[in-house]
């Protein structure tokens, strides 16, 4: 486990942007959403602004069940500050379609991974995956509140957002596990205590879902930033 720390978010963004872009240009890579992944987006879109038409292959660990054209939406966010003038190859973007009936789409977006990756344990195998964390331990949309029960075979689930209710499309933890790379992109003082606990196995670890991310390939790093890191420094 590499455990790599800058001084604040917008340091953490590039350099983690440069470690992509060094090492995955043409791989394939699993997004995910929120807040934190912004940074992310533009320092790239701004160092490969004069590139076009990249192999990338752009894949989602989550989605909201709303429209592409939602404030929600994962996609929305990166198609406005990553996918802008044609750096990558449009072809090469997955969305899960947060638009359909979220079973159904759980099942054809799975359909799609087997399709278009290589299988490694007759698993699709992502190169990178870009996770975040909740300051309830979730990661993905694999939220506490159901996240035992979503520990099965699946390798693309529907999940429910503990406080809004709001159905989701979510990589499970054994598709998450079988990447060649994963990557935890965590900054912000709120996170700071779930940091602590997951990576040093303390107090309440064991009931975030994020504590089971554990990649067969053992290739596994954090990209945070002072504020989110501060207990491990104490
Ligand atoms: C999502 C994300 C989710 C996110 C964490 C952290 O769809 O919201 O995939 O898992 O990574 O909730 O979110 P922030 O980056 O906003 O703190």
């Amino acid at each position: 486990m590499n455990i790599n720390i800058y001084k604040n978010k917008e340091e953490v963004s590039e350099k983690l942007s440069d470690h992509i872009i060094k090492n995955h240009i043409n791989n394939s890579i699993a997004l995910s959403g929120g807040s934190t992944p912004l940074l992310l987006f533009k320092s790239l879109s701004r160092k490969l602004s004069s590139s076009k038409n990249l192999n990338t292959k752009f894949y989602w660990v989550d989605e909201r069940c709303v429209p592409p054209d939602s404030d929600e939406s994962n996609y929305k966010m990166a198609k406005e500050n990553l996918f802008i003038n044609n750096i990558f190859k449009s072809e090469n973007i997955y969305r899960i379609k947060g638009e359909n009936e979220p079973q159904k789409e759980a099942i054809s977006y799975d359909k799609n991974l087997r399709k278009t990756l290589k299988l490694k344990h007759d698993i699709p195998q992502f190169d990178l995956i870009i996770l975040g964390i909740g300051d309830d331990g979730h990661t993905a949309s694999l939220f506490p509140h159901e996240f035992q029960n979503l520990r099965g075979e699946e390798e693309c689930l529907v999940a429910t957002h503990p406080s809004s209710g709001q159905k989701r499309i979510s990589l499970s933890e054994k598709i998450i596990n079988n990447a060649k790379e994963v990557i935890f992109h965590v900054t912000g003082s709120g996170k700071k205590y779930v940091i602590d606990e997951i990576i040093n196995k303390t107090g309440n670890y064991k009931s975030y879902p994020a504590s089971y991310i554990s990649p067969k390939s053992t290739n596994l790093s954090w990209y945070l930033d002072f504020e989110a890191s501060e207990m491990l420094t104490k």
